[in-house]
């Protein structure tokens, strides 16, 4: 489940170093965050297998998510998410909890899973959390609790994404890192020259 170091393509700590540091902190996932999904850790993990089952309903219904999944691999990946949720609600939510969030997002990539297929699930998390902690003492905090996680697990997936393609720019065609983002920086540049700040 954790990332092997022995076989780490990527600085995973560095990809959620840099990620975590690009946000703001207030919408951050920090240490009162944490404490409030300890504090209902029974009733969060009372609806686990919900969690697990009404994710995967939706992945599996939809053409563009179904075609990731190989036949008869539903049951092993229920296990993972099922996993997943128990230590994003017992944590501990340390640097290596967010070091492996940045190994899952690599993951992805390896299946051809998209950001958008991520970020959309991000939003069912906290969507599901809102519905299911209703009326609980907690309920503001707990969704607040989510909804930044569900902001730092995006702002990790995305840049590991990044990350990857530019490891794969660089091991394959030899471009580095810099020149990468010298390159993608200029052609936006010239793809959208009025909407650069100050241009209107
Ligand atoms: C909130 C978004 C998601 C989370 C938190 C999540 C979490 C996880 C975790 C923890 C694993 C196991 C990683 C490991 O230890 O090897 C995993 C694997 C996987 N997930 Fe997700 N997932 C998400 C979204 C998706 C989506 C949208 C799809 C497909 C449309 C998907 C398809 C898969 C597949 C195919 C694997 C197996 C990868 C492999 O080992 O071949 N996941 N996911």
């Amino acid at each position: 489940m954790s990332p092997e170091p022995t076989h780490q393509a990527l600085d995973f700590d560095a990809v959620a170093k840099k990620a975590l540091a690009d946000m703001p902190p207030e919408t951050r996932f920090g240490p009162k965050d944490a404490e409030v999904l300890e504090r209902n850790a029974e009733v969060l993990l009372s609806v686990r297998e919900a969690f697990v089952k009404g994710f995967y309903d939706m992945l599996f219904a939809h053409p563009e998510t179904r075609a990731v999944f190989e036949e008869g691999e539903r049951a092993e990946r229920e296990k993972t998410l099922s996993a997943f949720y128990e230590r994003v609600v017992k944590g501990p939510h340390d640097d290596e909890f967010f070091a492996w969030l940045a190994f899952v997002g690599p993951v992805h990539v390896v299946r051809g899973v998209t950001n958008p297929m991520m970020l959309a699930m991000l939003g069912y998390m906290v969507e599901f959390v809102r519905e299911k902690t209703q009326g609980l003492a907690d309920h503001e905090a707990l969704v607040a609790a989510f909804t930044r996680l569900a902001a730092t697990l995006g702002a990790i997936i995305t840049y590991g994404y990044e990350m990857a393609w530019k490891k794969a720019l660089e091991h394959v065609v030899g471009i580095p890192p810099a020149l990468a983002e010298r390159a993608a920086h200029e052609e936006a540049t010239r793809l959208f020259p009025l909407r650069s700040h100050g241009r209107g």
